[in-house]
């Protein structure tokens, strides 16, 4: 597995797209567990580089110092400390890491007031091992951008999934799978190959979500999701994992946001350009958005999602967020086949989780 230093040059465009979601996710973490009064959250980057490229363009750990400073007015009203630990294995780097970070600081000195930053040159799992403790007993926010794939492991995902209020990005370089499929190495790591074989190779990163998510208990609330980033170079993408629906809903629609077509690629990964096409020799191919809202009817027609809490739950588990249901439940009433009170399917996280005003749907007109 070759490993490559990333901050000899600039970020390139799949780089960036990672650091934005990143970026997103953490803008939309801080301010759910800043309003806890009084707490404390941890935020931890095992894989944090130095800070910023060649060009200056800020990486992970400035991005989330960022982020920090832009809720600090928050964090301090609600009283709520983070702990941002920044790890970097290369004692080069690392040092640049503490220099551009404590430089940030003394920029914007309402940092000391919310923040307790710690620094660390660890290897890998002596880190993980370090700093389990707290992401187990503290609202932690972890990423894992690690160069490869070594790291995204049955151990290191049990040990996440155990911890309830953990939300984690890994970064996966998920060509190696292919690439390397015949290492030792790999062959250790527990891959089932079939599974990453079968798909084409745009498919790859989505297949590697199956294996893992086989690797979790049969009880768990784990969710996992993924997001292919294509380089040049090749497949890549990321994990994202939560157990709350508030955060799995987020990163859904960060995802959609970056990619309106399919929600999960910063590429056309589905070729739903394509499908959009007159063909008048070939019947006419669904998008990926209506292949999931056609499946969504059929479900509600045949009687087995009949209210807003299962029509929510069964959105995002197909990593589709509310909105594209919704039309789909307003078209049925519309069309007198389905009916419920007031004007609204009531499909949102506030509606479902917040307030638990669950609403059902009745059939007017079954398996039409
Ligand atoms: C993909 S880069 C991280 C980039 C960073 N998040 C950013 O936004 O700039 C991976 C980093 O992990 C470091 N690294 C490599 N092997 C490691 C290990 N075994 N444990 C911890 N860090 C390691 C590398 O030096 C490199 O800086």
């Amino acid at each position: 597995m070759g490993t490559k230093d990333l901050h000899i040059k600039p970020f390139d465009l799949g780089t960036l797209t990672k650091l934005e979601i990143f970026e997103k996710y953490t803008q939309a973490w801080i301010p759910v567990f800043a309003i806890a009064k009084g707490g404390n959250i941890f935020i931890v980057d095992f894989f944090a580089g130095t800070g910023y490229d060649l060009n200056g363009v800020p990486g992970s750990p400035i991005r989330i110092l960022t982020k920090i400073l832009e809720f600090s007015e928050l964090l301090l009203k609600y009283r709520t400390k983070v702990h941002l630990h920044l790890n970097e294995y290369k004692k080069n780097k690392s040092n640049t890491l503490i220099k551009v970070c404590s430089e940030f600081i003394e920029k914007h000195p309402i940092l000391r007031q919310v923040l307790e930053i710690e620094y660390t040159s660890l290897d890998f799992e002596e880190s993980f091992r370090k700093e389990y403790p707290l992401i187990k007993s503290l609202p932690a926010l972890v990423f894992l951008d690690q160069n490869g794939v070594k790291f995204l492991n049955s151990t290191y995902l049990n040990a996440l999934e155990s911890t309830k209020t953990t939300d984690f990005l890994y970064f996966v370089s998920t060509s190696f799978l292919k690439r390397f499929c015949e290492t030792p190495e790999f062959k250790k790591l527990g891959y089932d190959l079939e599974v990453i074989l079968k798909n084409p190779y745009r498919f790859i990163h989505q297949s590697l979500l199956d294996i893992i998510r086989a690797w979790l208990p049969t009880s768990t609330n784990l969710k996992l999701y993924p997001f292919t980033i294509k380089k040049p170079s090749g497949i890549y993408g990321l994990v994202f994992g939560a157990s709350h629906p508030a955060a799995v809903i987020k990163f859904l629609k960060i995802g959609w946001e970056q990619n309106t077509m399919n929600g999960s690629a910063n590429f056309d990964i589905e070729d739903d350009l394509k499908k959009g096409q007159m063909n008048f020799f070939e019947p006419t191919k669904l998008t990926k958005i209506e292949h999931f809202q056609e499946e969504l009817k059929r479900e509600v027609l045949s009687g087995k999602v009949l209210s807003n809490h299962s029509a929510f739950f069964y959105t995002l588990d197909r990593g589709h967020i509310p909105s594209h249901a919704k039309v789909v439940l307003e078209n049925l009433k519309k069309a007198k086949l389905i009916d419920y009170s007031g004007n609204s399917p009531l499909i949102t996280y506030e509606k479902v989780c917040k307030e638990k005003i669950w609403k059902e749907y009745i059939l007017l007109k079954p398996n039409k």
